[in-house]
């Protein structure tokens, strides 16, 4: 009896204003149907910014737009507002797109010219279809509600932390970065430093494989809730390993990662960062936006290469691109070199590049050569602790624990010269030019 009266919110999303219009005039007849956000929106941007705004049940979205696609509108308007469903106008031609358009959270589409029939119908259907997710959102933002209300009320103080981002990367699978990524952060935990590491591989992340820690919630849970999350949010979600390091594993499908934007991962890295000492950043080969974003606020980045040509290679072309993205000195001042699976001198012969050619190549120091040792990682990764725990001072557990030592130290010096507030990306140069001598 209550859903009778319910007026239907669309938001109009189509470059061309006499789309629009033409639209708009069609949906004016229809007494359960509102047309908010004025004219509609006329770029993907725009989009974003309406739907936020006016929280519309159903977004009709054209796909080609000038500033920002309708697919990746599509996907932000989904993360931002849960409770709108993208229904998708394309050509004929544009079919192509349709599956990229429903795996970024559109519901339904329509085929332009749009006939006023089956745009009823469309916008009729995917709003009944959502029914459930608004009666979850109700819920949802009265238990937010009420939760903001007893964190003021018992006037809890968030928990602060130096926030420190490190994240670890290797152009290259396989070279080593979650194995690194695990023990650096169960290195730097002390009883006066928290840690959390954050699996940001997000279609194959294995840190739960690593840590032998098992979650229903992941990474996911947050990114979707960017602008609500709470304490209370974070204690769900966040997974507690035996050793007292937290962990923010990945999601449990890789087609779940679509749903999940860059800015997303970015916004939750640096929303934990206030409550840690140290986030460690676990992440995937791919070197894209999200990537990107995590550099641009990592305080050192870790750097990951095996002793071979075509890893060092890779990390010449890395480190390139690190330079050209900020004036003047570059990202790769943040980078710490690390080299992984280091074989002996006299062992060497099967292909690998001395440590000290490497270095001359790439005009940059090695931070840390972790050595080979597969029985030792093997039965660390099978019983789920980290080498660092087991083997504090024999290799390869040793050089680990150094490495840690040195992530510490390098983020720990540049507080040092002057209390003033700076961000990450000021804090990082100095430091690491002193440690590799100079600039
Ligand atoms: N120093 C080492 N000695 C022996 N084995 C190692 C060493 N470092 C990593 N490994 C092993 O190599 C494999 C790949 O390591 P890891 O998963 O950490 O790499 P990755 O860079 O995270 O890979 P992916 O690209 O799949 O995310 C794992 O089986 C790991 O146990
Ligand atoms: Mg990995």
């Amino acid at each position: 009896m209550s859903s009778e009266k319910q007026v239907i919110k669309v938001l109009i999303v189509d470059d061309i204003p006499d789309t629009r219009e033409n639209i708009r005039k069609l949906l004016a007849f229809e007494p359960d149907i509102e047309v908010v956000g004025g004219d509609g929106a006329g770029t993907g941007r725009e989009a974003i910014d309406l739907a936020t705004q006016h929280k519309p049940d159903v977004v009709l979205m054209d796909i080609n737009m000038p500033d920002m696609d309708g697919i990746t509108a599509t996907k932000a308007i989904s993360t931002a507002v849960r409770t709108a469903a993208v229904v998708i106008m394309s050509v004929q031609n544009e079919s192509g797109y349709l599956r990229q358009a429903m795996l970024a959270g559109a519901r339904d589409f329509l085929t332009k010219p749009v006939s006023s029939e089956e745009l009823y119908a469309t916008i009729r259907r995917v709003y009944d279809r959502n029914e459930p997710i608004r009666q979850q959102e109700v819920q949802m933002s009265s238990l937010r509600t009420a939760v903001s209300r007893e964190a003021k009320r018992s006037a809890l103080t968030p928990s602060v932390g130096a926030g420190h981002v490190i994240v670890v990367y290797s152009p290259q699978a396989g070279a080593g970065v979650t194995m690194l990524a695990t023990n650096v952060a169960a290195a730097l935990m002390r009883s006066d430093t928290s840690v959390l590491l954050v699996d940001a591989n997000l279609q194959f992340g294995d840190v739960d494989a690593f840590l032998n820690v098992q979650s229903t919630s992941s990474i996911a849970d947050l990114a979707k809730a960017v602008s609500d999350i709470d304490q209370e949010m974070i204690d769900s979600v966040l997974v507690t390993h035996g050793s007292g390091l937290k962990v923010l594993v990945a999601p449990p499908h890789p087609e779940m990662a679509y749903d999940i934007t860059s800015e997303a991962v970015k916004e939750v890295v640096k929303l934990l960062a206030k409550s840690y000492d140290f986030i460690v950043v676990d992440t995937p080969t791919q070197y894209d936006d999200t990537t990107l974003k995590l550099f641009d606020i990592a305080e050192r980045i870790i750097l990951v290469a095996n002793p071979t040509i075509p890893s060092v290679r890779n990390i010449r072309k890395v480190l390139d691109l690190l330079d050209g993205l900020k004036e003047p000195a570059g990202l790769s001042d943040k980078v710490l070199f690390v080299l992984n699976r280091v074989v002996p001198e006299r062992e060497r012969g099967r292909g690998a590049v001395p440590t000290a050619s490497i270095e001359t190549h790439l005009k940059h120091s090695v931070a840390a050569a972790i050595p080979l040792d597969d029985q030792a990682v093997l039965t660390a990764v099978n019983q789920g602790v980290p080498l660092v725990a087991k083997m504090k001072s024999r290799s390869p557990g040793k050089e680990l624990v150094d490495l840690a030592a040195l992530v510490r130290k390098t983020v720990e010096q540049e507080k040092a010269p002057e209390e003033s507030p700076q961000t990450g990306e000021q804090r990082s140069k100095s430091g690491i030019r002193a440690l590799f001598g100079g600039s």
